[in-house]
């Protein structure tokens, strides 16, 4: 077997190596075979396909990391929506270079996206703010997202103050919260095949481009 020291892999194993390989194609573009697989992941994997890892670093380079969920993507980047005074975003205004992570499981894939976090546009924002259950809206108005909470109650009596409110009114957008644009500036794709032989792709940005290139697992 490849991985025991000194141990040659046997011929069967390598026959299978070489035949089991449809390798990522180089020359697909990166939205089209990201599309493919978070296609695939929606069939596949328990729940939550969208979630992802959200890497930030604060700009002395102290790194955090937490799962968001992806909520809409095309060529000029990905989505996803917070509260604007968010320990993340408060990141993000003081340093907008961040790395998104997908991982799915079941396809035994991961997909890691490095780029350039930019504020969505307030109409963008208040399309998929307005498309949220009533009660997800009404919680955006009563979380002060990664801020201390002297207890629960705190959190309910806001919640409960905040559905009187709006008892008999549309809710508004909060003006701290909406979405992030992570436009990519590298996006590999990365799967599982025996022997850790694993097969990486990764796509990095050229002016209107992308060059794409194998790396070794
Ligand atoms: C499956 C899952 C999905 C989540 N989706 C979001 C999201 O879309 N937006 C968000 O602000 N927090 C989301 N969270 C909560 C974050 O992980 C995190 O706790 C929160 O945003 C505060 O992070 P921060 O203090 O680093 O800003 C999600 C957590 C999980 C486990």
């Amino acid at each position: 077997m490849v991985a025991q020291a000194g141990v040659p892999y046997q011929v069967a194993d390598r026959d299978r190596i070489v035949k089991d390989l449809p390798m990522i194609n180089l020359h697909n573009n990166p939205f089209d075979l990201f599309e493919a697989w978070m296609g695939e992941a929606e069939a596949s994997e328990l729940n939550d396909p969208n979630a992802m890892t959200l890497a930030t670093a604060t700009p002395n380079g102290t790194p955090s990391a937490r799962i968001v969920l992806l909520k809409g993507w095309d060529r000029h980047g990905f989505v996803f929506y917070t509260n604007l005074e968010s320990r993340k975003s408060i990141e993000i205004i003081q340093n907008p270079s961040v790395a998104l992570l997908f991982h799915w499981k079941a396809r035994k894939r991961q997909v890691r996206i490095e780029g350039i976090a930019c504020k969505v546009g307030d109409s963008e924002a208040d399309a998929y703010f307005d498309s949220r259950p009533r009660l997800s809206r009404i919680g955006a108005w009563a979380s002060d997202q990664s801020r201390p909470l002297a207890n629960r109650e705190i959190l309910e009596r806001r919640l409960e103050l905040e559905i009187a409110k709006y008892a008999d009114s549309p809710i508004p957008r909060p003006p701290h919260w909406s979405g992030w644009r992570v436009a990519p500036d590298a996006i590999e794709f990365w799967e599982d095949r025996d022997f850790r032989l694993h097969d990486r792709a990764l796509f990095s940005r050229t002016g209107n481009g992308w060059i794409a290139t194998r790396l070794f697992p």
